[in-house]
């Protein structure tokens, strides 16, 4: 089994990502922590936590960062229709804290782990500059963040980059592997009505999780008809079927100072760049077999 540990702001497509990762017999779920980006941080923790208890998920947790590094958060926006519509409950998260809890967990491990990220980065910035030793415990991160092309918060950014450029900058130059689930792949990963019927079809859990995706997505204006993008669930599907995907190494930067670019993932695409491919960037999609991968998760789902 891959040893994976996950850093989410959940957010309707961080649930199903967290929920294909945990019911996945391939992966080993060591852990998860939470950080804000899709929604202030206390309704994001109430999401992890509701949902671990309603879909009966053996997993720990802890809470992590409220803000990006600069301290101004400039992408959040919340609604009502943050808030998965799960029976609310006690969280039992671990004290510790997303940091030291990352830590701990990384270094009980005789092994590597993989690190896959579906929000902004500043808890492992956070972690890496607070803990820099942990940096050779990590296999790689794969993280959905960033685009080739155009982004979705601004013309240049993607979400997850924008709200905290500095500590995705950080992560980038790491020096660790990184794959990159960017909106090039993800924003085709679109469910329509017939997909969200056929998930719904499964029992009821699945069906709870397709309230979830409508009801949260409305707050993007976002419509079965014309389908929702699942973007975090990329990254557990490329870690799942790699050839799901087609890819490109590059160097990949981040851009924080930008007038109009902050938060814009520059690939520097020149043929005859010397600068170090640090980033693998998935390009193509197989979007039937990313879906029959999904689909298979989530049909298998016995404890449901
Ligand atoms: C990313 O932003 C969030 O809204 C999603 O959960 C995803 O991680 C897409 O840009
Ligand atoms: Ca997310």
């Amino acid at each position: 089994k891959i040893k994976i540990l996950i850093d989410t702001d959940p957010g309707y497509d961080d649930a199903a990502a967290i929920i294909a990762a945990a019911f996945s017999s391939k992966l080993d779920l060591l852990g998860l922590t939470t950080v804000f980006g899709n929604t202030s941080l206390d309704i994001v923790n109430r999401n992890a936590a509701s949902m671990i208890e309603y879909f009966n998920l053996d997993i720990s947790y802890a809470f992590g960062e409220k803000e990006p590094l600069n301290g101004k958060n400039t992408a959040t926006e919340v609604s009502e229709k943050d808030v998965f519509g799960l029976p609310e409950c006690e969280t039992k998260e671990d004290k510790r804290g997303a940091v030291e809890f990352l830590k701990d967990k990384l270094e009980g491990e005789s092994g590597l782990v993989t690190l896959v990220t579906l929000g902004p980065l500043t808890n492992i910035s956070k972690l890496l500059k607070t803990h820099p030793g942990c940096k050779k415990k990590i296999e790689k991160i794969i993280m959905m963040g960033g685009a080739l092309n155009t982004g979705n918060i601004t013309s240049a950014a993607e979400f997850n980059i924008y709200c905290d450029p500095e500590a995705a900058k950080d992560v980038f130059g790491s020096g660790i592997e990184i794959v990159m689930a960017g909106l090039d792949v993800t924003r085709e990963t679109r469910l329509y009505g017939h997909d969200l019927e056929k998930l719904s079809g499964f029992g009821d859990k699945q069906r709870k999780l397709v309230e979830i995706i409508k009801d949260c997505s409305a707050k993007y204006s976002l419509k079965p008809e014309k389908g929702i993008p699942v973007h975090d669930v990329c990254t557990i599907m490329y870690l799942l079927e790699p050839e799901i995907f087609g890819t490109e190494k590059y160097n990949v930067d981040v851009e924080t100072r930008g007038e109009i670019t902050r938060g814009m993932t520059l690939a520097d695409r020149r043929p005859f760049s010397n600068l170090e491919k640090n980033t693998t960037v998935l390009t193509k999609i197989n979007i039937e077999k990313f879906k029959e991968v999904f689909f298979g998760i989530m049909a298998e789902i016995q404890r449901f």
